[in-house]
């Protein structure tokens, strides 16, 4: 389910509000639901997906989203499919939990599965956006972010890359906000 959390407890569901809230941040929203076909059905579902299944699933998604990219200086993309069984899991989420930004935007689109972003608006008070299926999700470059997978740390994303083909975070010294690590469901 696509929200915004905040620190003191506030939820916001409402689509609009939660897209002009990204934009505020400089980052864009757009929901983009996948069509419902058994066949893509399947492989959103099982948690994890074999080579065939990953090339198979990622030709769908780039049929489907083909009026919506290219995204200016794209360079590439690929599939990511976490699960509760990846073997460098907890090295992944650590990684992750902490705030970095990157040179090129950072270019998601959630496919299946719950993830959590953490953005610091423009009076340093941080929130969560948590992202669904059908979120495509533009985190402009030098922005301050992190993240987090949901509870069960199942998630399928693309990530679509800019100037530079291979993930690189520039790590940042501003610390998380603890209550957003509660509500992210972390410690
Ligand atoms: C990344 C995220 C998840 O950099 O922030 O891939
Ligand atoms: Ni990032």
């Amino acid at each position: 389910m696509t929200r915004l959390l905040y620190p003191d407890g506030r939820i916001e569901l409402e689509r609009g509000t939660i897209e002009s809230s990204m934009e505020a941040v400089g980052a864009r929203l757009r929901l983009k639901q996948l069509p419902g076909e058994p066949g893509l059905a399947a492989l959103l579902d099982a948690p994890v997906l074999d080579q065939t299944g990953q090339d198979a699933l990622l030709g769908a998604i780039d049929a489907h989203l083909d009026e919506w990219l290219p995204i200016e200086g794209q360079t590439g993309h690929d599939l990511v499919v976490f699960h509760e069984n990846l073997p460098d899991l907890a090295e992944l989420r650590r990684k992750f939990l902490a705030f970095h930004s990157h040179v090129d935007d950072e270019v998601r689109y959630i496919v299946a599965g719950t993830g959590y972003f953490g953005f610091v608006a423009s009076d340093d008070s941080q929130f969560l956006l948590e992202v669904g299926a059908g979120d495509l999700l533009n985190v402009p470059r030098g922005a301050e972010h992190w993240f987090t997978l949901g509870a069960d740390s199942r998630l399928k994303a693309v990530r679509y890359f800019g100037s530079i083909s291979q993930w690189t975070a520039l790590p940042s010294s501003r610390k998380i906000n603890p209550a957003l690590l509660t509500l992210a469901g972390i410690e």
